[in-house]
């Protein structure tokens, strides 16, 4: 996945992504509390949405955000206000390596990045590293991202099976963090799972999205399609969703598990 992750312009799409309300990260914190004095991580930060939430609720706590493109960072840093950016330790680091120390967080916190590897379980087990007996694991992540889609178009489905086949990435992260979790030996484990049905302008606004996301990934659907059929694909996915004529929907899951 490293031309996503290199990529300059995923940052712009990471920022315009958050600000539809489908993709609220207060909505999803909703109900979790952080306290004064935590040491909490933000993993696959990105260009900061979480850690900026924890901060909005004006809290002492020790937060450092990590992640594994340096481009990623420098555009944390210049795109968050100063008073959050002084707030965050900032680390340019792959958490699979292991360089933290083990039981050394109450919080790891990390949204939409498991969806983005082809190791999710290898993933929370370092996640479960880091975490200090007691602390908590919170995950947020998308299911059906891509997949759930609709159309009378048979090439079009074909299509999307084709890629469901070939691809590597988990797009069905969601449903299976409860299973995961209990897995890697969480406890008290809660998940809530808020659906995302893109109708007006959120729809609209997740078609720019779409049309980011396959710019910046088009490489990835050539190695699963070919470049014929993936312009093809391209076009034809968002020609339906632009006519408002296939369904498009997923959930968010947010997982929350305790280490013992
Ligand atoms: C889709 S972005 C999500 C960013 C942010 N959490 C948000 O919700 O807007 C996924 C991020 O995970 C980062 N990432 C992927 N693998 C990682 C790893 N092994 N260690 C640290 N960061 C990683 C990527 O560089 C990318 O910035």
């Amino acid at each position: 996945m490293n031309y996503v992750l290199e990529s300059v312009v995923e940052a712009e799409r990471l920022e315009t992504q958050n600000k539809n309300e489908l993709y609220s990260v207060e909505e999803e914190l909703k109900g979790i509390e952080f306290s004064n004095g935590e040491k909490i991580i933000d993993i696959g930060c990105g260009t900061g949405a979480v850690s900026a939430e924890i901060l909005k609720k004006n809290l002492q706590v020790d937060l450092t955000a990590i992640d594994i493109s340096e481009i990623r960072i420098q555009q944390a840093k210049n795109l968050l206000p100063t008073y959050y950016k002084d707030m965050i330790k900032f680390q340019c680091l792959d958490l699979m390596d292991d360089t933290l120390p083990e039981n050394s967080f109450d919080v790891v916190i990390s949204r939409f990045v498991l969806h983005h590897l082809e190791e999710p379980l290898q993933m929370l087990i370092s996640m479960k590293r880091v975490l200090k007996p007691g602390g908590r694991l919170i995950i947020i992540d998308s299911d059906g991202i891509l997949h759930n889609y609709f159309c009378t178009d048979q090439w079009l489905m074909d299509c999307l099976s084709r890629i469901k086949e070939g691809m590597k990435l988990d797009m069905y992260i969601g449903r299976k963090l409860k299973s995961y979790y209990n897995y890697i030996e969480l406890e008290n484990i809660d998940v809530k799972m808020i659906p995302m049905h893109f109708k007006n302008e959120s729809l609209t606004a997740e078609v720019n999205q779409y049309r980011e996301r396959f710019s910046i990934m088009r490489d990835f659907f050539i190695d699963l399609l070919g470049q014929t059929d993936t312009d093809n694909f391209f076009s034809l996915y968002l020609k339906y969703l632009e006519k408002d004529s296939a369904e498009l929907f997923y959930n968010k899951f947010v997982a929350v598990g305790h280490k013992i």
